[in-house]
């Protein structure tokens, strides 16, 4: 056996007795982005051609328009979202990254900053686009935040090309911690 610095080995020749083990039982663990085939995080997905609503087109409509003034220098991945008020307003946001990349900001968090400030406390539904076949739900921050200040909103996930599925912000955040556990 080789030792360590010459050790060239990739992937699964390189794990430990224990994990190799686990892999062959099926226990292997595997990251967030292995699990996306699986069923239960899934939005309902909406049929090319199936009766999407006009205010989801509206509203996915706006997120694509927002998503034009995203600064993604660094990931390339470009994100628009629109928040719509109870009021029927439609606050736009996209995502924001910065050279440190930790302090990027999400589209999702950026619309919701943005509708707080100007005043807004009750929403009713979220879009969010990104140019992929794939929908892209909210990341674990953002499902947080939403929940915190929105409740159990419906989100709409679309591509460039209009609504691809959606989804309940408590089917993507089950179990959450939330202000009732402070009280
Ligand atoms: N991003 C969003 O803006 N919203 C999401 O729902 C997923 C990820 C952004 C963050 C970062 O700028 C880029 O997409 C790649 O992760």
């Amino acid at each position: 056996m080789p030792d360590a610095r010459g050790d060239r080995r990739k992937g699964s020749d390189r794990r430990s007795p224990a994990a190799t083990r686990a892999a062959a039982a099926g226990h292997e663990r595997r990251s967030g982005g292995d699990r996306r085939d699986e069923t239960a995080w899934q939005p309902v997905s909406i049929e090319a051609g199936s009766s999407t609503s006009a205010s989801d087109l509206a509203l996915v409509a706006a997120a694509t328009d927002a998503r034009t003034n995203a600064q993604a220098h660094y990931s390339h991945f470009k994100v628009g979202a629109a928040l719509e008020t109870a009021d029927g307003q439609v606050i736009g946001g996209c995502n924001i990254e910065n050279a440190t990349y930790g302090l990027t900001l999400c589209a999702e968090r950026v619309a919701l900053v943005k509708a707080l400030s100007d005043g807004h406390s009750i929403f009713t539904r979220i879009a969010v686009v990104a140019d992929t076949d794939a929908p892209t739900p909210p990341c674990g921050p953002c499902r947080q935040l939403l929940w915190e200040y929105c409740g159990d909103i419906d989100i709409i996930l679309g591509n460039l090309n209009g609504p691809t599925g959606r989804v309940r912000l408590s089917a993507l955040l089950p179990m959450p911690f939330d202000r009732r556990l402070l009280e």
